[in-house]
């Protein structure tokens, strides 16, 4: 079932979620909700909070479906390694039509449980690590506009509060 991506301005999207603690059949059906929604979005990434659940988990496919073996499931990641920069633009399903280039770890090793509860251990370089970074922010309750500063910040806070006064948010 696809449900509905919460945007900029929900609650739950700004806080920080909790741990997963059963791997139950709410979970399986979360994450198969989430895995749908994202591909139905388009999208490269979700997690749970964007989906109005308070919970540390995301789900990540940098082929964005085109390819079936690179769905990732990961619950209460933690980074492991992390090295470099990379500046790249970048979106988020929850900020519909905006973009910025935001300072990303060139590579990242998460460790995590998998849809079973199951330690795993994952590599991210270049676009996977840029995804893997991003989503890892989602659990803590950031966007990536609160990685930017000043006018490139304001520009697109200021045209998000305009949208919502419109009502077309
Ligand atoms: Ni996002």
């Amino acid at each position: 079932m696809i449900r509905p991506i919460l945007r900029y301005g929900a609650d739950t999207l700004h806080a920080s979620a909790s741990d997963v603690e059963r791997f139950d059949d709410g979970l399986q059906r979360l994450i198969d909700d989430m895995v749908e929604t994202m591909y139905a979005a388009p999208g490269v990434g979700l997690a749970a909070p964007q989906v109005g659940v308070a919970q540390r988990l995301f789900v990540a496919d940098p082929s964005g479906g085109r390819s079936s073996d690179e769905l990732i499931i990961l619950a209460n990641p933690h980074v492991l390694e992390e090295d470099g920069v990379q500046r790249e633009e970048e979106g988020c399903l929850s900020l519909p039509g905006f973009t910025a280039t935001v300072p990303r770890p060139t590579r990242l090793v998460l460790e995590g449980q998998d849809r079973d509860g199951t330690t795993i251990r994952l590599e991210g370089d270049g676009l996977l690590a840029r995804v893997f970074s991003h989503e890892l922010d989602h659990l803590d309750g950031t966007l990536f506009v609160n990685r930017l500063r000043g006018i490139r910040r304001d520009l697109i806070v200021r045209r998000v509060c305009k949208l919502q006064r419109l009502g077309k948010w």
